[in-house]
């Protein structure tokens, strides 16, 4: 083709997209902005900020509506999510792109631990303390999702959680501001890549802003009663710690905190989020939240509620239609600017840039990208490998762990050994045209894993809920033909995740029953503990004489459980959360104030239960290995620090086993004496090492005035001269080494 036909081709096609001809000279992401905004009608401005879930899945209550295409035909929607594969997300662009200005949609999904290839549930890969391996977790699952179509993972969810009654504790980090924030941090660095626009970034999206975990009763949606102090200093943390790493999205959540529904809060979403914290990118509503402010009470009607978010800084309204419905009304009738409305789009419109859609609305819709990527072998292996780091020991009585790949006969017992999608936990995603056969059951695991001379036998024993127990005595009888039996029970996968809150957190059924008659076979009986929480089993943990809290460990669950109970793999993960001895616990957690009569100050009266202990079950940063791991020789370089001084701390780590392993090392900080109390101790930083036999490590941490700061009690940030103690431990209730220095001025 000549230069002239070239340069023909060029200006039809300019002619034909309005926006292309608009910014054919512009060069950065604001002026590109500014000149699509400025050929926007007020009625395309709004649709930018209407969301849309296609109707084929739903994560939430669906609203009926066959209009949808010719809406998005009509540029009056900016996203759309549950649209997923390149067909379908081809399908719904090219709809885009047949309205006036062709502004491409941005498709949303709730990748939250992988697309294909599902890894562990987030709080099974909070419990490996190791960011690399989820900044990775999150990489491929940007690989993938990127591949099928999606810009936009809702995904981390970085909200605390300290209840495990409420079933999203399954999506989180855990109950600790310090490690949350980490974990935050490194998941958005794994989903969003080097840069937006990347071909296999997306968009990370932190939720629920704010403080969602936090819902009383640990019922879902509930309401959240909180002081500003809790606010500032536990829960919001990690969405700070996700908005410094750059995420390009946040969500904001069902509940209310203190009467004002997080949707329509200003001091969160205006004065902290895009206020203090500077923060660039878009806040997209929770599934019809803007709506349901009128539920909440805190609004009149849809119009109500339609101006009380927008005034308060939510930018995009996930299927609740109050924007497109009432905005442009809110408009006409003065109540709201279109000044408010254009900062929105253009938050929405950059982002589009920067993921290059403008550019190429299909960028992401390529089919042949997407079959490599989702049949990418290496995938599953990274999976293995992170949910082999997932996997928490919790017991391994008389060393029965790991077991002789040439043991003679093993019974494997459960309603959890043959269960394949059951090992997906709940948030998985339903990619089209892919069937479970990817995920390897623990049954098939463990074949893949034992040698020819080693029998394998199975019962199912019984159901994950109901009281059958016809199938006991098959499983007994395979019991006592066996050198050793492995139990695996748990809850179903959907029994934790959205709106799965349990009053009763006891392993459901008669599974514990079961236990029970195997154990009563003499047999050594090694429980896998499948779930999305901390489960409530003191009969299990007494008596079992191994025990591996498997959580949900996804497509590799299988190959990863037989990676443990044979020793291939070393366990190294320690639990994020506490675990309680009973619900009556909750909420339960290491980091609490000592108040005026603890427990530890004998036989007064005290703040402790008359029919019950105040300790856990098994406490946050616990977990075993097949090692054992030596703490000594605590050295700090002084212990006096200055406000602008550091403290340098070395300790010596020795693994004194037989096998090689990895040592989570914590470091925990107490302000002995504040003007105001503060916590019995605080985690302040971790390091994880790998460790040989025999080999010793020395592990360093420095101290600074950040760590020992705090919110006084006007809420100032703030590090008070004074005492400080600096605990080394294996978890939070096993200190090993401990020291005290001081704060001068
Ligand atoms: C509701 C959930 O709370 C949120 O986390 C999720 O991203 C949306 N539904 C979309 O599925």
């Amino acid at each position: 083709m000549n230069a002239k036909i070239n340069t023909a081709l060029l200006l039809i096609l300019l002619f034909l997209n309005p926006i292309l001809f608009a910014q054919s000279q512009q060069k950065t992401v604001d002026q590109r902005v500014d000149s699509v905004m400025r050929l926007m009608t007020p009625e395309e401005k709004i649709g930018q900020l209407n969301q849309y879930s296609d109707d084929w899945t739903a994560t939430g209550p669906v609203t009926v509506d066959n209009d949808k295409t010719r809406q998005v035909r009509n540029g009056q929607v900016g996203s759309m999510l549950n649209c997923k594969g390149t067909d379908r997300t081809r399908w719904w662009q090219e709809a885009a792109m047949k309205s006036r200005l062709k502004i491409p949609l941005l498709f949303g999904q709730d990748v939250v631990h992988g697309y294909k290839t599902t890894f562990p549930i987030p709080l099974a890969e909070s419990c490996s303390w190791d960011l690399d391996a989820m900044t990775l977790s999150a990489r491929i699952a940007a690989t993938e999702a990127s591949a099928g179509g999606i810009h936009w993972t809702f995904a981390p969810m970085v909200d605390i959680a300290r209840d495990p009654r409420w079933g999203r504790m399954m999506e989180g980090a855990g109950e600790d501001p310090y490690l949350g924030s980490m974990i935050a941090a490194a998941r958005v660095k794994g989903f969003q890549g080097n840069k937006l626009g990347d071909i296999n970034s997306m968009m990370a999206c932190a939720k629920h802003f704010a403080a969602y975990g936090a819902v009383i009763g640990g019922r879902d949606y509930n309401s959240v009663d909180m002081s500003e102090r809790l606010l500032l200093e536990v829960y919001l943390p990690p969405f700070k710690a996700a908005a410094e790493a750059g995420v390009a999205t946040f969500m904001n959540s069902f509940n209310d905190i203190n009467g004002v529904p997080a949707t329509g809060n200003s001091y969160l979403q205006r004065d902290i989020l895009k206020g203090q914290w500077g923060f660039k990118g878009f806040v997209v509503s929770d599934w019809g939240s803007v709506g349901e402010m009128v539920s909440h009470g805190s609004a009149k009607n849809d119009y109500e509620a339609a101006f009380s978010a927008i005034t308060a800084g939510c930018d995009m309204d996930m299927e609740s239609r109050c924007y497109k419905n009432y905005l442009a009304q809110l408009v006409a009738d003065g109540k709201v600017s279109m000044a408010l409305i254009d900062d929105a789009v253009r938050r929405i419109l950059e982002k589009k840039f920067e993921l290059g859609l403008f550019d190429d609305p299909f960028k992401y819709c390529d089919a042949e990208r997407e079959q490599k990527e989702l049949n990418n072998p290496e995938h599953p292996k990274i999976a293995r490998e992170m949910a082999d780091r997932s996997i928490v020991l919790l017991k391994n009585q008389n060393n029965l762990l790991p077991l002789s790949k040439n043991t003679k006969t093993i019974a494997f017992i459960g309603p959890l050994v043959k269960a394949v999608k059951q090992n997906k936990g709940f948030w998985d995603v339903e990619v089209p045209g892919v069937d479970s056969s990817y995920i390897v059951s623990q049954w098939a695991g463990l074949v893949n894993k034992v040698g020819a001379t080693t029998k394998l036998l199975y019962a199912k024993g019984c159901e994950i809920e109901g009281s059958d127990k016809s199938g006991f005595d098959e499983a007994v009888r395979i019991a006592k033909q066996s050198d050793v039996v492995i139990l695996s029970i748990g809850e179903r996968r959907d029994m934790s995740g959205e709106a799965r809150s349990r009053s009763n957190i006891d392993i459901p059924g008669v599974q514990e029953d079961l236990l029970k008659v195997l154990l009563a076979t003499g047999k050594p009986v090694v429980v896998l503990i499948n779930a999305g929480r901390p489960l409530v089993f003191n009969y299990t943990a007494d008596n079992a004489t191994a025990i591996l809290y498997t959580w949900w460990l996804g497509s590799e669950a299988g190959n990863a459980i037989a990676d443990v109970l044979f020793g291939d793999f070393n366990p190294s993960a320690k639990l994020s959360v506490t675990f309680p001895q009973s619900v009556g616990q909750i909420p339960i957690y290491y980091s609490h104030l000592n108040t005026g009569r603890p427990v530890t100050n004998g036989d007064v009266p005290n703040t402790s239960y008359i029919d019950l202990s105040i300790y856990p079950k098994f406490e946050f940063g616990f977990g075993l290995s097949f090692t054992t791991f030596k703490y000594s020789d605590l050295k700090l370089n002084k212990n006096k620090i200055s406000n602008t001084g550091e403290i340098e701390v070395s300790l010596t780590v020795s693994n004194t086993g037989k096998y090689a392993g990895e040592e989570i090392v914590q470091l925990y900080l107490r302000d002995l004496a504040g003007s105001i109390s503060r916590p019995v101790k605080d985690l302040k930083d971790f390091a994880k090492i790998a460790l040989n036999a025999g080999e010793s490590k020395i592990v360093r941490f420095t101290i600074d005035k950040e760590k020992l700061s705090f919110y006084n009690q006007k809420l100032q940030w703030v590090a008070e001269p004074g005492e400080f103690e600096l605990m080394i431990g294996a978890s939070s209730s096993d200190i090993r080494l401990n020291s005290v220095f001081e704060l001068v001025n």
